[in-house]
């Protein structure tokens, strides 16, 4: 079984996707220990506890340097002794420290095909923002792996969305979730608990030949 801890910093709808496809069997092998918020009161926090699972705030807020929060988070994560660590709508850069002791072991949803809008200052609402004002036709989302740069790590998958002539960027961001978002990670997470992929070569490789 795979251990998981989710990192969330607002509404938690992908989080509500991984709890709805584990309940649903979509997601076998699998289990949230926790969920571990860098907001207090979001709505990610009354998902986890409507769930039964673990809910938790490390705010940078109550740490005076960054460093501090940084070991405050790390430690927390590491109570639970984690396989996987998902980030599920998690905007703040994560610990260098956490990237390079759970290598391959942390995935990241971006609301973006990368390497499109993504990397420094594009996050939630901020990509579908920049996506309208350039005018590209096809969005979509990503879920990778993690690694030391920014949005950089291997990719795991992508699932391309239309924009439409009238978009907002509310109505495209509500659009690339449930078109892209909510199906990808879930799905993403199956595949790690059920070994179906393995990073070579810093590509993410499908040991079932490729079917996605
Ligand atoms: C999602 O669209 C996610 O892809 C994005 O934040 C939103 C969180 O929504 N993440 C990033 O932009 C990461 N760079 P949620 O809290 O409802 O899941």
């Amino acid at each position: 079984m795979l251990k998981v801890v989710v990192l969330v910093s607002g509404g938690g709808t992908n989080l509500q996707a991984i709890i709805d496809g584990m309940a649903a069997g979509r997601i076998t092998n699998a289990r949230i220990e926790a969920v571990i918020s860098n907001n207090r009161g979001v709505k990610s926090l009354e998902r986890a506890a409507a769930a039964g699972i673990p809910g938790f705030c490390v705010s940078p807020k109550d740490y005076e340097t960054r460093e501090a929060f940084h070991e405050a988070l790390l430690s927390k994560v590491e109570e639970f002794a984690p396989d996987l660590i998902v980030l599920a709508g998690f905007l703040v850069r994560i610990p260098e420290a956490m990237v390079h002791r759970y290598a391959n072991r942390i995935v990241n949803i971006h609301p973006s095909l990368i390497p499109s809008f993504c990397g420094v200052g594009y996050y939630g609402l901020k990509v579908h923002e920049r996506v309208l004002e350039r005018g590209v036709k096809v969005t979509g989302a990503t879920v990778h792996f993690v690694n030391e740069g920014m949005d950089e790590g291997p990719i795991i998958a992508q699932k391309a969305v239309y924009v439409e002539d009238g978009d907002t960027p509310e109505i495209l961001q509500r659009r690339v979730m449930e078109q892209a978002e909510w199906i990808l990670l879930p799905a993403a997470i199956d595949d790690i608990a059920n070994g179906r992929i393995e990073v070579q070569d810093g590509r993410v490789v499908r040991k079932d030949g490729g079917k996605e």
